[in-house]
């Protein structure tokens, strides 16, 4: 049977049993701070289960997309040691939310696992928590199980829980012994390869609290798990879930690449290559992607770990991109015909991966040299100490189970204690700078624990309709010259989701105090102001709040210009752009997304002139408040993955144009934010680009800076172009002096025709002025005598000849016969008057012999 004929019969009995057939969630949870990444099917409905929210059914089943790498489920370990863990997984599963309880949880899985699959029933095991006699009775009673196969465990298997809180309660199991010893007792929830565990059925009824509290939930409900990997491999009859549709075509890529069989001592790395290719292509396709912190660390981790197994099987060279088609075309029958939007974020999977096998073979190749020299110098102790660790944590990014697995290999501890204490040394810096970041002159850190919240209402946000309040002091405490304000009501945006807090002041008694930060703690809105006098401010007092307009219109736009760039990313560049953060000040937006490519001058000019069309538009802003969280999901919104989301949301929305989660606040049409520039587009990490951009009076500020350089370059140019004309004079000067030096030679060897001085040479004029300056000089400097200067002009010659003035009148001898003569050995012929007169000829290769010419030119004319 295929792994997709298996999970739609799943579907399809739970579909018959009128299950709402429900789509996956997205692998990135962006509704809930308190997972990194989905880690079982239940946790789209938690909101459902802890009478939160609503759907508009009762019961409903899907195939979940999970992810257990961290936190309390955290599988990452046991990957590729074994044959059924794995880091990405689907979970098959079905709910009742207060409807049906234990008794169909129970008797319908026993229906589709020995009815439907018909698995042999003497191999099946039930497990049940240790005081839950109802669920030991149901199967007792209910099913056709050996009786004598109903074990009873405590809380470590047979209570779960989703995380440190949340929803839980006791469970069922159904376990399957695929060994020979099937009916030993002693293997169930014993690690046995042979004895695993299938489907987990869990009756939630409580919540955890954050202190670690049970308390009962309003209604009671059904959640359970099937591991679809294992299901597949158990009705095809194989002891691994690697030796099903499901990575077969995985494992013989890999094989393919390395060259290497699936066999042996390649198993192990083989396994984890295809394992976490599966992992890395779900988790970005739902906008993670690899990088230094919380979850994008985790997924750097995961792909880090599958490059340096592949270095195992001598894949050096980036490799797991190339994995990526057959996940989603090959492997369990084409994993993106049931998951589209792998298939639609193919390109960007790969080149996100890409990039950091790029970047990590890089480090890899200098980490191990580093590893290996701690090897070497190491003594007999044959242990890594915490400072290496670090070291190799910390400069080459190696993960730290990366390192115990190399040193493992090299049969090395790791002091892992050592490592911790560094690391948290470090951690302990940062917080003591950011901390000394914010304090200044005004210690804010703490400050909630000099108010009683429990005795103080958190504050309502008036800021979306009024810039003013007159209102009350609710509370305040003053230290030294700062005063803490808690007010009922506030027109005071306090800094969240990437908008900055508000500026402006306090107004008591005609006394103003500026508001010199806001700050939002547990819902109570605290103004820090400015107290130099030591006003005393009293519980009770009439007080005037007042935003600052001009400010708050500044970041509105800014805000408002921030989601019609998002929008028109994604039809720009296409749908796989997510935002990956934000920040908005009264001056400019900056925004981080998910994009592999530096943007084109085109694509930026297209992105511009699209907003501002948008805003020249008047689109008007629809503000849906206080909506539930599903609604919003249904209007299409668009979500940012590192945002909270409680179950009442707000929606802004500028009609068809763009649907955003937002609380920030906004202007009410379009065309109030008046301009959108982008000042500037980079890279922030690999794979996520950052826009820059200006509105309203920020992109004037803008123009006139631009005009402003403009304006200094122009003046600039000027004054280069004038220093550029007079050192091109310079130049022509020099040049002429260089080459009147060439004269001398010419006037300090004349050749004697009847007594008549003669001053010939070929020299080299750039044109027949410059030959003419030069033989004006020549005439000049010889005093009596006659002249001539040849010279190649282009491809032409020039000649020029003179004569002084005793020889004109004594000897009648004119310049312009005698260069009419030398000209003629030229190809050419030429005049002018006595003293002075050039000529021009076409043949170059003739000048020897036209200046051999001048003596007989001369004594034929004398
Ligand atoms: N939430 C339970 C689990 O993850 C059953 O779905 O195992």
């Amino acid at each position: 049977m295929t792994s997709k004929e298996i999970r739609n019969q799943f579907l399809q009995f739970f579909k018959d049993k009128e299950h709402k057939i429900v789509p996956s969630a997205p692998v990135v949870p962006y509704d809930d701070p308190t997972l990194l990444f989905t880690n079982a099917g239940m946790n789209q409905f938690k909101d459902v289960f802890l009478g939160q929210g609503t759907r508009d059914y009762k019961r409903a089943a899907d195939t979940q997309k999970c992810i257990r790498v961290s936190g309390k489920h955290n599988d990452l370990e046991e990957v590729g040691r074994d044959t059924y863990h794995h880091t990405f997984f689907e979970m098959l599963g079905n709910w009742s939310f207060g409807d049906y309880y234990k008794k169909e949880a129970i008797t319908w899985a026993w229906e589709l696992m020995t009815d439907v699959w018909k698995l042999p029933k003497e191999r099946l095991w039930a497990t049940v928590f240790r005081t839950d006699d109802e669920a030991f009775e149901i199967w007792k009673n209910h099913t056709d199980i050996n009786p004598a196969h109903i074990l009873r465990f405590d809380e470590k298997d047979n209570f779960w829980e989703m995380g440190e809180t949340g929803p839980c309660g006791p469970s069922s199991e159904i376990h399957i012994n695929l060994s020979d010893d099937y009916d030993n007792p002693e293997l169930v929830n014993a690690d046995d390869p042979m004895c695993i565990e299938l489907w987990n059925l869990v009756f939630i009824q409580s919540f955890r609290d954050a202190d670690g509290m049970l308390h009962d939930l309003p209604q009671k409900h059904i959640d359970t798990g099937m591991g679809f990997e294992r299901v597949v491999a158990v009705l095809n009859g194989k002891n691994s879930n690697y030796d099903t549709d499901i990575f077969i075509p995985l494992l013989e890529n890999i094989a393919e690449l390395s060259g290497k069989k699936y066999e042996g001592e390649n198993e192990a790395a083989m396994r984890v290559i295809a394992d976490h290719v599966r992992t890395l292509t779900f988790a970005i396709a739902d906008g993670a992607i690899p990088g230094n912190e919380g979850r994008s660390y985790v997924l750097r981790r995961i792909l880090r770990r599958a490059a340096r197994f592949g270095r195992e099987l001598d894949l050096n060279k980036p490799f797991l991109y190339k994995l990526v088609d057959v996940v989603i075309d090959e492997a369990g029958g084409g994993m993106g015909e049931v998951f589209p939007e792998i298939k639609g974020n193919r390109e960007n999977i790969k080149k996100v991966i890409l990039a950091e096998e790029e970047s990590f073979n890089l480090t890899l190749d200098r980490g191990i040299v580093l590893f290996e020299n701690i090897i070497a110098s190491s003594g007999k102790e044959k242990k890594i100490s915490g400072e290496d660790v670090f070291k190799l944590y910390d400069t080459y990014g190696f993960p730290v189970d990366l390192v115990e697995l190399m040193a493992r290999e090299k049969g090395f501890d790791v002091d892992i204690k050592g490592f911790e204490a560094l690391m948290f040394e470090q951690k302990q810096r940062a917080r003591e700078s950011t901390k000394k970041k914010i304090a200044g002159a005004y210690d804010v850190d703490g400050i909630e624990q000099n108010f009683d919240f429990d005795n103080i209402p958190q504050t309502l946000f008036c800021g979306y309709e009024k810039l003013k309040k007159i209102t009350t002091v609710l509370d305040f405490i003053t230290k030294e010259h700062t005063s803490f304000i808690i007010l009922p009501e506030t027109p005071f945006y306090s800094e969240s989701g990437g908008q900055v807090s508000d500026k402006g002041e306090l107004v008591v008694e005609g006394n103003e105090f500026e508001v010199l930060r806001v700050l939002k703690i547990k819902g109570r809105v605290i103004h820090v102001v400015e107290n130099k006098n030591g006003f005393e401010f009293k519980k009770g007092m009439s007080i005037l709040a007042e935003v600052e307009e001009e400010f708050r219109w500044d970041v509105m736009r800014n805000h408002s210009a921030t989601h019609f760039l998002h929008a028109t990313l994604r039809k720009v560049l296409g749908t796989h752009v997510k935002q990956a953060g934000s920040h908005v000040n009264g001056e400019r937006l900056r925004f981080d997304f998910t994009h592999f490519s530096k943007l084109t001058e085109e694509e930026i000019e297209k992105i511009e002139k699209r907003i501002n069309t948008a805003i020249r538009k008047n689109i008007e802003l629809t503000h849906h408040r206080d909506i539930p969280f599903e609604e919003a999901k249904k209007m299409g919104a668009l979500m940012f993955f590192g945002d909270k989301y409680g179950d009442k949301v707000n929606v802004v929305q500028f009609g068809d144009y763009s649907v955003e989660f937002c609380g920030g606040t906004h202007v009410q049409n379009s065309s109030q934010i008046e301009c959108f520039k982008i000042t500037q587009e980079t890279s922030v990490a690999s794979g996520v680009r950052r826009i820059e951009a200006v509105t309203g009076k920020g992109a004037e500020a803008y123009l006139y800076a631009k005009e402003h350089e403009l304006k200094t370059a122009g003046e600039k140019i000027a004054k280069l172009n004038e220093e550029k004309r007079k050192l091109e004079k310079t130049i022509a000067d020099l040049e002429i002096k260089s080459k009147l030096g060439g004269l001398d030679s010419i006037l300090n060897s004349p050749v004697k025709v009847k007594d008549i001085p003669v001053f010939k040479g070929e020299v080299a004029a750039a044109s027949m002025d410059e030959l003419k300056t030069m033989a004006d000089e020549l005439r000049v400097k010889m005093k009596s005598g006659v002249g001539v200067l040849i010279s190649p002009i282009g491809e032409k010659v020039g000649i020029v000849a003179v004569v002084s003035d005793d020889l004109i009148k004594e000897k009648k001898l004119l310049a312009g016969k005698i260069v009419g003569q030398i000209a003629k050995v030229v190809g050419g012929g030429g005049g002018g008057r006595p003293h002075l007169a050039t000529a021009g000829g076409k043949d170059v290769s003739k000048i020897p012999d036209a200046l051999a010419a001048v003596e007989s030119v001369v004594e034929s004319q004398s």
